[in-house]
């Protein structure tokens, strides 16, 4: 048929058996409807191989493409977490450029976009996710491919210092530019954008949405991205069951939840519950932290150091205050499956979101969905993460502050019910308000 498809595009193809995260959940009915595709990098295959591979199970069509090794360490590894990352997440003194790594992000994304032609139709919509395709556009058109082709990138947009600090700004804004539509997380990144797209390429504003920017035009929006929240709060209540049959109980459990990447705080977070410690020494024996912290990018060193850090931070918190009975860092170096964390959220009575930079951050989101509405645990979050443009019914810290961020766990820990209930209801509203199918959906339509 001639009806147009909708071709999600990521560097990540989601597997087709384990659990599925909400980016799956939301465009999977997409996807089936329009008998879409969604194309990713897989690791097993045939180098070599001159076309997609096309998988079964998931439940909506899956193709992969492989890439030389080398090429995909220098694209992967390389320019998009040695340069990108750190860049775009306010660490341009982590970045190591090397004129091998842009040449293979750029070798991969023409690669990608010569792979996928001979499988696209021209009433396709083409939904691109995230930094490590920022070329893809240009590659397809440069291909021939002249339907709709819509980015959303995940993680933040960098500042002006930043952005001057990568190899070639300007390339970045002529990628940007053959995208109908390029999406943010929120709309500090969309001033970003505004500000480094104006300073170092050809940008002239046409209204609120749209800019000429080298040439051609574009829409700009910002959507920022939610969890199949639905899903999650079943998800926990079911947890919960299980687990007051077991009658585990806690006292008073702070969680923390994320890869273990030097943009999410981890060290701030030990030493604000380090100075919560000395502050406030009743809480010795009553309050401890969970940081689940599995391992990300271990052959780039930049992660390689704030694993160093971590651990050795962890180790001289937990010497220094652990008694007979008791340990204040609970720190796990492995991946837990999602259905277990909720069950984990549920049981903490503070969640610690506290990343110095991040495009959003699902772990808040999931954090207040599991939670017991009649007796609910209190989210501490980072003005830094993008999901405090939207939470500020959390209690939002700085980081960097490790006092403030003491008493912020010390004020979370003391909350009366009423207010707990109060701020988790508004919290709760909004992240069942603004679901990943909201996000996916405001997303398409505006891609038209
Ligand atoms: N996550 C998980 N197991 C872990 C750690 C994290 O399933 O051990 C999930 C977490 O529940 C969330 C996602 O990974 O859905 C992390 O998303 P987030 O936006 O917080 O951070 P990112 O890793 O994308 O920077
Ligand atoms: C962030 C990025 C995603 C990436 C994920 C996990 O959420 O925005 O694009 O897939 O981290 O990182 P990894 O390098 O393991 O894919």
């Amino acid at each position: 048929g001639s009806a147009g498809r909708l071709v999600v595009v990521s560097n990540r193809l989601p597997s087709g058996d384990s659990p599925s995260g909400g980016l799956v959940v939301a465009l999977k009915d997409s996807l089936q409807r329009t008998g879409g595709l969604w194309i990713g990098h897989s690791d097993k295959g045939d180098t070599g191989a001159g076309s997609l591979s096309f998988h079964q199970g998931g439940g909506f069509g899956r193709a992969s493409f492989t890439l030389n090794g080398a090429v995909y360490d220098n694209y992967y590894l390389g320019f998009s977490n040695t340069v990108l990352w750190p860049a775009f997440h306010g660490r341009a003194d982590l970045m190591r450029i090397a004129p091998e790594y842009l040449q293979a992000y750029r070798r991969a994304n023409s690669r990608i976009a010569k792979l996928m032609i001979p499988h696209l139709r021209t009433a396709d919509r083409i939904w691109v996710q995230d930094y490590h395709l920022l070329p893809l556009a240009s590659e397809l058109r440069l291909q021939g491919f002249a339907g709709r082709i819509g980015l959303f990138l995940h993680i933040p947009f960098p500042s002006l210092a930043d952005c001057a600090a990568l190899p070639n700004p300007a390339d970045l804004f002529e990628w940007l530019s053959h995208y109908d539509l390029v999406g943010f997380q929120t709309r500090r990144d969309l001033v970003n954008f505004e500000d480094c797209s104006s300073r170092l390429s050809r940008v002239q504003r046409l209204d609120d949405q749209r800019f000429r920017l080298c040439e051609r035009k574009l829409r700009v929006g910002v959507f920022p991205i939610g969890i199949d929240s639905l899903g999650f709060m079943d998800e926990a209540r079911n947890a919960d069951i299980e687990d007051r049959m077991r009658s585990l109980t806690y006292s008073s459990m702070m969680i923390g939840v994320e890869r273990l990447d030097y943009s999410k705080g981890i060290p701030q977070k030990f030493r604000a519950l380090q100075t919560l410690l000395e502050n406030h020494p009743e809480l010795i024996e009553k309050v401890d932290l969970l940081q689940v912290a599995p391992p990300t990018r271990e052959d780039v060193s930049a992660y390689r150091d704030i694993r160093e850090e971590t651990e050795h931070l962890a180790g001289r918190i937990n010497g220094k205050f652990a008694t007979v009975n008791w340990t204040p860092i609970r720190y796990i170096h492995r991946a837990i499956p999602r259905n277990e964390l909720a069950g984990l959220y549920r049981q903490a009575r503070v969640g610690l979101v506290t990343p110095l930079a991040d495009g959003m951050n699902l772990v808040a989101k999931e954090y207040v969905a599991a939670q017991d509405v009649g007796n609910p645990g209190v989210l501490i979050l980072s003005r830094f993460a993008g999901a405090a443009e939207t939470m500020q019914s959390a209690l939002i810290v700085n980081p960097h502050d490790p006092v403030e961020m003491a008493e912020a766990m010390h004020r979370a820990l003391e909350m009366p019910a009423d207010e707990r209930r109060r701020r988790h209801l508004a919290l709760l509203q909004e992240v069942l308000e603004h679901d990943v199918g909201w996000w996916s959906s405001s997303y398409l339509a505006t891609l038209g």
